[in-house]
Protein backbone atom coordinates (compact mmCIF):
# COMPACT_ATOMS: atom_id res chain seq x y z
CA UNK A 1 0.00 0.00 0.00
CA UNK A 2 1.14 3.67 -0.56
CA UNK A 3 0.70 5.93 2.27
CA UNK A 4 1.08 9.47 1.98
CA UNK A 5 1.77 12.06 5.19
CA UNK A 6 0.79 15.30 4.60
CA UNK A 7 3.22 17.49 6.80
CA UNK A 8 5.74 14.77 6.42
CA UNK A 9 8.20 17.22 7.26
CA UNK A 10 6.91 17.01 11.05
CA UNK A 11 9.83 16.81 13.92
CA UNK A 12 7.17 14.09 14.34
CA UNK A 13 7.45 11.87 11.54
CA UNK A 14 10.00 9.64 12.47
CA UNK A 15 7.78 8.19 15.60
CA UNK A 16 5.50 7.58 12.84
CA UNK A 17 8.37 5.76 10.43
CA UNK A 18 9.89 3.89 14.57
CA UNK A 19 6.06 2.44 14.37
CA UNK A 20 6.15 1.41 10.73
CA UNK A 21 9.42 -0.64 11.62
CA UNK A 22 7.76 -1.78 14.54
CA UNK A 23 4.56 -2.97 13.67
CA UNK A 24 5.10 -4.29 9.85
CA UNK A 25 3.46 -7.45 10.24
CA UNK A 26 0.32 -5.13 10.94
CA UNK A 27 0.79 -2.91 7.85
CA UNK A 28 2.14 -4.12 4.94
CA UNK A 29 3.70 -0.61 3.41
CA UNK A 30 5.06 -0.72 0.46
CA UNK A 31 5.86 3.04 0.00
CA UNK A 32 5.71 6.25 1.85
CA UNK A 33 5.80 9.42 0.54
CA UNK A 34 6.27 12.60 3.01
CA UNK A 35 4.51 15.70 1.29
CA UNK A 36 5.52 19.10 2.76
CA UNK A 37 5.99 22.72 1.44
CA UNK A 38 9.01 23.28 3.64
CA UNK A 39 12.42 21.69 1.45
CA UNK A 40 14.63 21.65 4.07
CA UNK A 41 12.66 20.22 6.75
CA UNK A 42 11.80 17.62 3.60
CA UNK A 43 15.22 16.95 3.22
CA UNK A 44 15.82 16.31 6.94
CA UNK A 45 13.10 14.46 8.33
CA UNK A 46 13.51 12.51 5.31
CA UNK A 47 17.13 11.56 5.57
CA UNK A 48 16.64 10.05 8.66
CA UNK A 49 13.36 8.49 7.69
CA UNK A 50 15.37 6.34 4.89
CA UNK A 51 17.96 5.24 7.61
CA UNK A 52 15.59 4.68 9.87
CA UNK A 53 13.62 2.23 7.35
CA UNK A 54 16.29 0.47 6.07
CA UNK A 55 17.91 0.17 9.02
CA UNK A 56 15.35 -1.96 10.19
CA UNK A 57 15.30 -3.70 6.86
CA UNK A 58 11.79 -2.77 6.35
CA UNK A 59 11.20 -3.02 2.97
CA UNK A 60 9.26 0.30 1.79
CA UNK A 61 10.20 3.10 -0.56
CA UNK A 62 10.42 6.95 1.24
CA UNK A 63 10.08 9.34 -0.91
CA UNK A 64 9.40 13.14 -0.53
CA UNK A 65 7.87 15.71 -2.16
CA UNK A 66 6.82 19.42 -2.27
CA UNK A 67 3.75 19.12 -4.82
CA UNK A 68 0.71 17.77 -2.97
CA UNK A 69 -1.00 16.51 -6.22
CA UNK A 70 2.17 14.49 -7.05
CA UNK A 71 2.47 13.31 -3.32
CA UNK A 72 -1.43 11.55 -2.95
CA UNK A 73 -1.52 10.30 -6.42
CA UNK A 74 -2.80 6.93 -6.57
CA UNK A 75 -2.14 6.74 -2.65
CA UNK A 76 -3.94 4.13 -0.36
CA UNK A 77 -4.80 6.54 2.37
CA UNK A 78 -3.55 9.96 3.30
CA UNK A 79 -2.36 10.68 7.59
CA UNK A 80 -2.97 14.38 7.41
CA UNK A 81 -0.42 16.07 10.66
CA UNK A 82 -0.03 19.84 9.64
CA UNK A 83 0.53 22.86 11.64
CA UNK A 84 -0.72 26.09 9.53
CA UNK A 85 1.98 28.95 10.98
CA UNK A 86 4.20 25.83 12.30
CA UNK A 87 5.28 27.06 16.48
CA UNK A 88 5.55 31.05 15.57
CA UNK A 89 1.89 31.28 15.37
CA UNK A 90 0.98 28.45 18.00
CA UNK A 91 3.46 31.11 20.29
CA UNK A 92 0.97 33.57 19.52
CA UNK A 93 -2.63 31.38 19.97
CA UNK A 94 -0.80 30.58 23.33
CA UNK A 95 -0.30 34.49 24.60
CA UNK A 96 -2.54 36.57 22.86
CA UNK A 97 -5.65 35.57 24.52
CA UNK A 98 -4.13 36.27 27.98
CA UNK A 99 -4.65 40.07 26.90
CA UNK A 100 -7.94 39.48 27.69
CA UNK A 101 -7.62 36.74 30.80
CA UNK A 102 -8.30 33.81 28.84
CA UNK A 103 -5.83 31.07 28.31
CA UNK A 104 -3.96 30.62 25.42
CA UNK A 105 -3.53 26.99 24.19
CA UNK A 106 -3.48 25.59 20.96
CA UNK A 107 -6.36 23.57 20.59
CA UNK A 108 -8.50 25.35 23.45
CA UNK A 109 -10.20 28.35 23.63
CA UNK A 110 -9.15 31.63 21.75
CA UNK A 111 -5.83 30.22 20.46
CA UNK A 112 -7.92 26.79 19.11
CA UNK A 113 -10.43 28.90 17.26
CA UNK A 114 -7.53 31.07 15.82
CA UNK A 115 -5.85 27.37 14.67
CA UNK A 116 -8.89 26.24 12.92
CA UNK A 117 -9.67 29.61 11.11
CA UNK A 118 -6.27 28.97 9.71
CA UNK A 119 -6.02 24.94 9.47
CA UNK A 120 -10.02 24.43 7.75
CA UNK A 121 -9.54 25.72 4.79
CA UNK A 122 -5.92 24.20 3.59
CA UNK A 123 -7.24 20.49 5.00
CA UNK A 124 -10.14 21.13 2.56
CA UNK A 125 -7.82 22.03 -0.45
CA UNK A 126 -5.53 18.98 0.56
CA UNK A 127 -8.72 16.75 0.89
CA UNK A 128 -9.76 17.82 -2.37
CA UNK A 129 -6.63 16.73 -3.84
CA UNK A 130 -7.08 13.40 -2.57
CA UNK A 131 -10.34 13.30 -3.87
CA UNK A 132 -8.86 13.76 -7.30
CA UNK A 133 -5.86 11.90 -7.58
CA UNK A 134 -5.81 9.41 -4.63
CA UNK A 135 -6.99 6.10 -5.04
CA UNK A 136 -11.05 6.28 -4.67
CA UNK A 137 -11.33 4.54 -1.56
CA UNK A 138 -8.78 6.13 0.13
CA UNK A 139 -9.51 7.37 3.97
CA UNK A 140 -8.24 10.51 5.42
CA UNK A 141 -6.66 9.99 8.78
CA UNK A 142 -6.62 13.91 10.17
CA UNK A 143 -4.28 14.47 13.40
CA UNK A 144 -4.30 17.65 12.57
CA UNK A 145 -5.88 20.08 15.50
CA UNK A 146 -8.29 21.09 15.93
CA UNK A 147 -9.42 17.52 15.47
CA UNK A 148 -13.06 17.71 16.04
CA UNK A 149 -13.34 20.74 13.94
CA UNK A 150 -11.27 19.26 11.19
CA UNK A 151 -12.55 16.36 10.73
CA UNK A 152 -16.15 17.56 10.64
CA UNK A 153 -15.45 19.88 8.11
CA UNK A 154 -13.96 17.09 5.78
CA UNK A 155 -16.76 15.03 6.51
CA UNK A 156 -19.43 17.70 5.90
CA UNK A 157 -17.34 18.19 2.38
CA UNK A 158 -18.16 14.20 1.98
CA UNK A 159 -14.88 13.27 2.63
CA UNK A 160 -13.89 9.76 3.71
CA UNK A 161 -12.61 10.76 6.82
CA UNK A 162 -11.52 9.71 10.28
CA UNK A 163 -9.81 11.81 13.34
CA UNK A 164 -6.96 10.50 15.42
CA UNK A 165 -5.74 11.88 18.55
CA UNK A 166 -3.27 9.82 21.22
CA UNK A 167 -5.06 11.13 24.46
CA UNK A 168 -7.24 7.54 24.62
CA UNK A 169 -4.28 5.20 23.65
CA UNK A 170 -1.77 7.26 26.36
CA UNK A 171 -4.73 6.36 28.80
CA UNK A 172 -5.05 2.96 27.36
CA UNK A 173 -1.27 2.51 27.92
CA UNK A 174 -1.18 3.93 31.34
CA UNK A 175 -3.72 1.61 32.65
CA UNK A 176 -2.58 -1.50 31.02
CA UNK A 177 0.52 -0.97 32.84
CA UNK A 178 -0.77 -0.12 36.37
CA UNK A 179 -3.03 -3.16 35.88
CA UNK A 180 -0.34 -5.44 34.22
CA UNK A 181 -2.14 -6.48 31.08
CA UNK A 182 -1.64 -5.97 27.40
CA UNK A 183 -3.08 -2.88 26.51
CA UNK A 184 -5.49 -4.54 23.50
CA UNK A 185 -7.34 -5.92 26.84
CA UNK A 186 -8.21 -2.65 28.43
CA UNK A 187 -11.47 -1.20 27.16
CA UNK A 188 -11.71 2.77 27.65
CA UNK A 189 -15.26 4.55 28.47
CA UNK A 190 -13.79 7.05 26.74
CA UNK A 191 -16.29 9.97 25.70
CA UNK A 192 -16.78 13.45 24.99
CA UNK A 193 -15.00 15.55 22.06
CA UNK A 194 -11.40 15.71 20.58
CA UNK A 195 -9.21 17.37 23.76
CA UNK A 196 -12.48 17.75 26.10
CA UNK A 197 -13.19 13.75 27.31
CA UNK A 198 -12.94 11.85 30.19
CA UNK A 199 -12.46 7.94 30.96
CA UNK A 200 -15.88 7.18 32.64
CA UNK A 201 -14.69 3.27 33.06
CA UNK A 202 -11.34 1.19 32.03
CA UNK A 203 -12.97 -2.26 31.70
CA UNK A 204 -10.65 -5.59 32.09
CA UNK A 205 -12.27 -8.83 31.38
CA UNK A 206 -15.71 -7.67 31.82
CA UNK A 207 -14.96 -6.23 35.42
CA UNK A 208 -14.69 -2.27 35.59
CA UNK A 209 -11.29 -1.34 37.11
CA UNK A 210 -11.56 2.85 37.08
CA UNK A 211 -13.58 2.42 40.72
CA UNK A 212 -10.57 1.06 42.29
CA UNK A 213 -8.07 2.73 40.53
CA UNK A 214 -9.44 6.02 41.73
CA UNK A 215 -9.49 4.97 45.12
CA UNK A 216 -6.36 3.18 45.18
CA UNK A 217 -3.79 5.38 43.09
CA UNK A 218 -5.90 9.01 43.18
CA UNK A 219 -3.09 11.22 43.76
CA UNK A 220 -0.81 9.40 41.17
CA UNK A 221 -4.08 9.79 38.50
CA UNK A 222 -4.66 13.18 39.37
CA UNK A 223 -1.25 14.40 39.18
CA UNK A 224 -1.11 12.95 35.30
CA UNK A 225 -3.78 15.06 34.36
CA UNK A 226 -2.64 18.07 36.70
CA UNK A 227 -5.78 18.21 38.37
CA UNK A 228 -7.48 18.28 41.96
CA UNK A 229 -7.63 14.72 43.59
CA UNK A 230 -11.04 15.69 45.01
CA UNK A 231 -12.28 16.97 41.61
CA UNK A 232 -11.38 13.89 40.26
CA UNK A 233 -12.97 11.57 43.03
CA UNK A 234 -15.88 13.74 43.04
CA UNK A 235 -16.12 13.11 39.28
CA UNK A 236 -15.88 9.50 39.61
CA UNK A 237 -14.29 9.84 36.24
CA UNK A 238 -10.42 10.48 34.74
CA UNK A 239 -10.77 13.69 32.58
CA UNK A 240 -8.19 14.06 30.63
CA UNK A 241 -4.99 17.00 30.75
CA UNK A 242 -6.77 19.46 28.18
CA UNK A 243 -9.74 19.59 30.73
CA UNK A 244 -7.57 21.85 33.40
CA UNK A 245 -8.26 24.64 31.02
CA UNK A 246 -11.90 24.48 32.14
CA UNK A 247 -11.49 23.34 35.57
CA UNK A 248 -8.91 25.24 36.52
CA UNK A 249 -8.44 28.04 34.21
CA UNK A 250 -7.69 31.15 36.43
CA UNK A 251 -4.79 28.77 37.82
CA UNK A 252 -3.87 27.99 34.15
CA UNK A 253 -3.63 31.14 33.19
CA UNK A 254 -1.53 32.42 36.25
CA UNK A 255 0.89 29.72 35.50
CA UNK A 256 1.03 30.95 31.81
CA UNK A 257 1.61 34.25 32.23
CA UNK A 258 5.13 33.70 33.88
CA UNK A 259 6.43 30.58 31.85
CA UNK A 260 7.79 29.98 28.40
CA UNK A 261 4.72 28.88 26.08
CA UNK A 262 4.94 25.00 24.89
CA UNK A 263 6.03 26.68 21.60
CA UNK A 264 9.07 28.05 23.00
CA UNK A 265 9.99 24.52 24.53
CA UNK A 266 8.97 22.84 21.46
CA UNK A 267 11.10 25.08 19.09
CA UNK A 268 14.07 23.85 21.46
CA UNK A 269 12.99 20.23 21.25
CA UNK A 270 12.94 20.70 17.65
CA UNK A 271 16.31 22.30 17.06
CA UNK A 272 17.43 19.45 18.42
CA UNK A 273 16.19 16.84 16.90
CA UNK A 274 16.63 18.25 13.83
CA UNK A 275 20.50 18.26 14.72
CA UNK A 276 20.19 14.60 15.41
CA UNK A 277 17.72 13.65 11.99
CA UNK A 278 20.87 15.84 9.90
CA UNK A 279 23.70 13.44 11.42
CA UNK A 280 24.10 10.91 9.24
CA UNK A 281 24.69 8.50 11.57
CA UNK A 282 21.08 8.64 13.43
CA UNK A 283 19.19 5.40 12.01
CA UNK A 284 17.00 5.24 14.70
CA UNK A 285 14.14 7.12 16.15
CA UNK A 286 15.93 10.02 18.96
CA UNK A 287 15.16 9.91 22.61
CA UNK A 288 14.68 13.93 22.23
CA UNK A 289 11.53 12.85 20.42
CA UNK A 290 10.09 11.78 24.06
CA UNK A 291 9.75 15.40 25.07
CA UNK A 292 7.09 16.30 22.72
CA UNK A 293 3.19 15.32 23.63
CA UNK A 294 2.57 12.78 20.62
CA UNK A 295 3.65 9.40 22.29
CA UNK A 296 1.64 6.31 21.14
CA UNK A 297 0.32 8.32 18.08
CA UNK A 298 2.13 5.72 15.47
CA UNK A 299 0.66 2.94 17.22
CA UNK A 300 -3.21 4.56 17.16
CA UNK A 301 -2.33 5.83 13.33
CA UNK A 302 -0.96 2.38 12.57
CA UNK A 303 -3.55 0.09 14.12
CA UNK A 304 -6.24 2.34 12.23
CA UNK A 305 -4.95 2.04 8.54
CA UNK A 306 -4.18 -1.92 9.44
CA UNK A 307 -7.98 -2.16 10.19
CA UNK A 308 -9.11 0.21 7.55
CA UNK A 309 -7.04 -2.25 5.04
CA UNK A 310 -8.15 -5.84 6.14
CA UNK A 311 -4.93 -6.95 7.69
CA UNK A 312 -6.45 -7.33 11.27
CA UNK A 313 -8.67 -9.70 12.93
CA UNK A 314 -11.09 -8.30 14.99
CA UNK A 315 -10.50 -6.30 18.22
CA UNK A 316 -11.03 -7.29 21.59
CA UNK A 317 -11.63 -3.83 22.22
CA UNK A 318 -12.83 -1.07 20.13
CA UNK A 319 -10.37 2.04 18.99
CA UNK A 320 -10.91 5.61 19.99
CA UNK A 321 -11.47 8.02 16.55
CA UNK A 322 -13.30 11.08 15.69
CA UNK A 323 -16.34 10.65 14.01
CA UNK A 324 -20.04 11.60 13.41
CA UNK A 325 -22.27 11.26 15.97
CA UNK A 326 -25.42 10.07 14.46
CA UNK A 327 -27.52 9.74 17.84
CA UNK A 328 -24.53 8.06 20.16
CA UNK A 329 -24.67 11.73 22.19
CA UNK A 330 -28.41 12.26 21.85
CA UNK A 331 -28.02 15.97 22.99
CA UNK A 332 -25.89 16.85 20.06
CA UNK A 333 -26.94 16.76 16.14
CA UNK A 334 -26.61 13.87 14.14
CA UNK A 335 -23.47 15.57 11.99
CA UNK A 336 -21.60 16.39 15.05
CA UNK A 337 -18.18 15.20 15.62
CA UNK A 338 -17.49 13.04 18.04
CA UNK A 339 -14.68 11.02 20.18
CA UNK A 340 -15.63 7.70 21.31
CA UNK A 341 -14.81 3.57 21.04
CA UNK A 342 -16.03 2.81 17.87
CA UNK A 343 -14.84 -0.09 14.90
CA UNK A 344 -14.41 -0.74 11.91
CA UNK A 345 -16.73 -2.41 9.41
CA UNK A 346 -17.71 -2.78 6.51
CA UNK A 347 -16.16 -0.15 5.08
CA UNK A 348 -17.21 2.45 7.71
CA UNK A 349 -16.22 3.13 11.75
CA UNK A 350 -19.27 2.51 13.97
CA UNK A 351 -19.45 3.97 17.08
CA UNK A 352 -20.19 1.94 19.93
CA UNK A 353 -23.03 2.97 22.61
CA UNK A 354 -22.42 5.21 25.16
CA UNK A 355 -24.17 5.50 28.45
CA UNK A 356 -26.09 8.60 29.82
CA UNK A 357 -24.05 11.59 30.67
CA UNK A 358 -24.36 13.37 33.55
CA UNK A 359 -25.70 16.92 33.95
CA UNK A 360 -22.13 18.50 34.03
CA UNK A 361 -20.38 16.55 31.24
CA UNK A 362 -23.41 17.45 28.91
CA UNK A 363 -23.63 20.70 29.35
CA UNK A 364 -20.04 21.58 29.02
CA UNK A 365 -19.59 19.17 25.79
CA UNK A 366 -22.82 20.90 24.70
CA UNK A 367 -21.57 24.54 25.04
CA UNK A 368 -18.12 23.78 23.24
CA UNK A 369 -20.01 21.76 20.74
CA UNK A 370 -21.93 24.89 19.93
CA UNK A 371 -18.62 27.18 19.60
CA UNK A 372 -17.14 24.27 17.29
CA UNK A 373 -20.02 24.54 15.09
CA UNK A 374 -20.27 28.06 14.83
CA UNK A 375 -16.50 27.82 14.56
CA UNK A 376 -16.59 26.21 11.67
CA UNK A 377 -19.05 28.20 10.19
CA UNK A 378 -16.77 31.36 10.51
CA UNK A 379 -13.41 29.10 9.08
CA UNK A 380 -15.88 28.03 6.12
CA UNK A 381 -17.21 31.12 5.50
CA UNK A 382 -15.31 33.89 6.82
CA UNK A 383 -16.49 37.40 8.79
CA UNK A 384 -15.76 38.80 11.69
CA UNK A 385 -18.86 38.80 12.50
CA UNK A 386 -19.36 35.00 12.43
CA UNK A 387 -15.60 34.98 14.45
CA UNK A 388 -17.27 36.89 17.26
CA UNK A 389 -20.20 34.95 17.66
CA UNK A 390 -18.12 31.82 17.63
CA UNK A 391 -15.94 33.13 20.30
CA UNK A 392 -18.37 34.81 22.35
CA UNK A 393 -20.03 30.63 22.42
CA UNK A 394 -17.13 29.22 23.73
CA UNK A 395 -17.58 28.69 27.45
CA UNK A 396 -13.98 30.01 28.14
CA UNK A 397 -15.43 33.55 27.16
CA UNK A 398 -18.94 34.22 27.34
CA UNK A 399 -18.49 37.80 27.89
CA UNK A 400 -19.51 40.27 25.03
CA UNK A 401 -16.54 42.62 25.66
CA UNK A 402 -14.31 40.26 26.36
CA UNK A 403 -15.60 38.38 23.12
CA UNK A 404 -15.11 42.00 21.45
CA UNK A 405 -11.55 42.27 22.13
CA UNK A 406 -10.49 38.53 21.10
CA UNK A 407 -11.79 38.74 18.42
CA UNK A 408 -9.91 42.19 17.25
CA UNK A 409 -6.58 40.53 18.87
CA UNK A 410 -6.97 37.25 16.95
CA UNK A 411 -8.13 38.77 13.63
CA UNK A 412 -4.79 41.10 14.11
CA UNK A 413 -2.44 38.29 15.04
CA UNK A 414 -4.05 36.28 11.81
CA UNK A 415 -4.42 38.55 8.80
CA UNK A 416 -2.17 36.66 6.98
CA UNK A 417 -3.51 33.41 7.42
CA UNK A 418 -6.87 34.61 6.18
CA UNK A 419 -8.05 34.80 2.81
CA UNK A 420 -11.08 36.73 3.91
CA UNK A 421 -9.75 39.22 6.40
C1 LIG B 1 -0.95 15.65 22.33
C2 LIG B 1 -2.26 15.99 21.68
C3 LIG B 1 -2.01 16.45 20.27
C4 LIG B 1 -1.08 17.63 20.29
C5 LIG B 1 0.20 17.27 21.01
C6 LIG B 1 1.07 18.50 21.18
O1 LIG B 1 -0.38 14.58 21.65
O2 LIG B 1 -3.14 14.91 21.65
O3 LIG B 1 -3.23 16.76 19.67
O4 LIG B 1 -0.78 18.04 18.97
O5 LIG B 1 -0.07 16.75 22.28
O6 LIG B 1 2.37 18.08 21.47
P1 LIG B 1 3.55 19.14 21.49
O7 LIG B 1 4.79 18.36 21.74
O8 LIG B 1 3.53 19.82 20.14
O9 LIG B 1 3.21 20.09 22.60
MN1 LIG C 1 5.53 22.01 7.70
MN1 LIG D 1 -4.79 15.34 20.31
Amino acid sequence: MKLAIVGGGSTYTPELIDGFARLRDVLPLEEVVLVDPDEERLALVGGISQRMLAHAGHPARLTTTTELVAGVTDADAVLVQLRVGGQDARHADETWPHEADCIGQETTGPGGFAKALRTVPVVLRIAEAVRRHAKPDAWIVDFTNPVGIVTRALLQEGHRAVGLCNVAIGFQRRFARILDVAPDQVQLGHVGLNHLTWERSVTVAGRDELPGLIEGRLGELAGDVHLAPELVSGLGALPSYYLRYFYAHDEVLREQRTEPTRAEAVRAIERELLALYADESQVEKPAALEGRGGAFYSEAAIELLAAIHGGEAERAVPRVVNLRNDGVLPFLPDDHVIEVPARYREGRFVAESVAALPDDFTGLISSVAGYERLALDAAVHGGRGRVLRAMRAHPLVRDHDRAERLTDLLLAENARFLEWA
